[in-house]
């Protein structure tokens, strides 16, 4: 066990002296978590091999599955990435910093391990205030996977961090809470048509407007488990985002999934389950199960989104042996809550009929 330091900071107005802290960590090949917009990361220095070995060990995540680069200048992505088609030029002006991750081949300065071995690297320049001010300090790319236990809810608050990592890193950078929470939207632009891997932060339409020509991975709105041949991404093949008990996800028609839904409490009640629902403003009263919760307004998908990986942990501590999600509308960030929660469920998905 280390002792993990916790340095909480101002989130519009970090304190230098703290940054200055966590960026000693991490240039001596430390490990530590700090918020982004989206959620929290687990940073290494994305250079050294030993540091981002040690990334790998701390959240056990699976060696094939490489983190995200983060960077704070424009410039440093010639440096990690060998060709930056005029495409990524575009997206830079108009979506960095913020929620989106490109994959671009990447150059010889790039250890094998940060890559997971693959030709490509994932970058992305955060938004976050105290994640700028860290890489900046750092002075070198920092490579962050979500600050969670592999397979968890990634986190979304210090204290989701802790939970999971307390006494397995050196230090959190406590930022407060994240104001996106789902992850960033990873765009591959090693393909023709330029293809989305995985959707969030930064929704399809909005991307679209900016390549009209723009695919999605048949994995991103997947209803079933994906065979490792058709993964283009090596996070499309782990099991994520999975709280203890066992998630039905209902899709359909809102009368449909209403109905479905409270069938689905009454015969899990009639099993000896304690059931957990997780619902929306408009119909959390109509469900009589042991826990109910609300993610927000189902015509707030963004509050749904920052939400949701909060509400999967809480059900946790709350002993509830299955969960039952209602679904919401793939418009905007509703496409990556919706791919979040199919994941989650391990594609155990009720389609509601009228
Ligand atoms: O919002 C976010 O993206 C957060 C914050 C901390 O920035 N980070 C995050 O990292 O979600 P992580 O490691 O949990 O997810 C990275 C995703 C994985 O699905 C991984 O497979 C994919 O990016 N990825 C990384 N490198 C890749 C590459 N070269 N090609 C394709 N996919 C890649
Ligand atoms: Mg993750």
């Amino acid at each position: 066990m280390k002792k993990t330091l916790l340095l909480r900071v101002n989130a519009h107005q970090p304190e230098i002296a703290q940054i200055r802290i966590a960026a000693e960590f991490v240039k001596k090949g430390g490990l530590v978590a700090f918020p982004t917009e989206t959620v929290y990361g687990l940073g290494a220095s994305a250079l050294n091999s030993e540091a981002v070995l040690a990334l790998f060990e701390a959240k056990k995540r699976p060696f094939d599955n490489p983190p995200i680069v983060h960077i704070a200048d424009v410039r440093e992505v010639y440096k990690l990435a060998k060709r930056v088609p005029s495409k990524a030029e575009v997206l830079f002006e108009t979506f960095w910093p913020g929620p989106l991750t490109l994959v671009l081949k990447r150059s010889e300065i790039v250890p094998d391990v940060t890559v997971a071995g693959l030709d490509t690297i994932a970058v992305r320049m955060p938004k976050n205030k105290v994640a700028l001010a860290l890489i900046r300090e750092t002075g070198c790319p920092i490579a962050a996977p979500s600050a969670n236990l592999a397979g968890k809810p990634s986190p979304t608050t210090a204290e989701h961090v802790s939970d999971d990592l307390n006494g397995r890193i050196d230090a959190i950078l406590d930022g407060g809470p994240t104001s996106i929470g789902v992850e960033s939207t990873v765009l591959d632009l090693t393909c023709d048509p330029p293809q989305v891997l995985r959707p969030g932060g930064v929704s399809f339409e909005e991307l679209k407007k900016v390549i009209p020509d723009l695919s999605l991975h048949p994995f991103v709105t997947a209803e079933r488990e994906i065979s490792v041949a058709e993964a283009r991404s090596p996070g499309m093949r782990h099991r994520h985002y999975a709280p203890k008990a066992d998630i039905v996800l209902v899709e359909g028609a809102l009368s449909a999934v209403v109905k479905e839904v409270r069938e689905l409490i009454a015969s899990g009640k009639r099993e000896g389950k304690r059931v957990g629902v997780l619902a929306t403003d408009e119909t959390a009263a109509k469900y009589g199960a042991d826990v109910v919760k609300s993610g927000g307004s189902r015509f707030n998908s963004d509050a749904i989104a920052l939400n949701l990986f909060k509400l999967l942990r809480e059900f946790d501590s709350e002993n509830v042996d299955v969960i039952i999600a209602e679904g919401i509308p793939t418009e905007g960030i509703g496409l990556a809550v919706m791919n979040r929660l199919r994941k989650a469920s391990g594609y155990n998905i009720v389609k509601a009929m009228q």
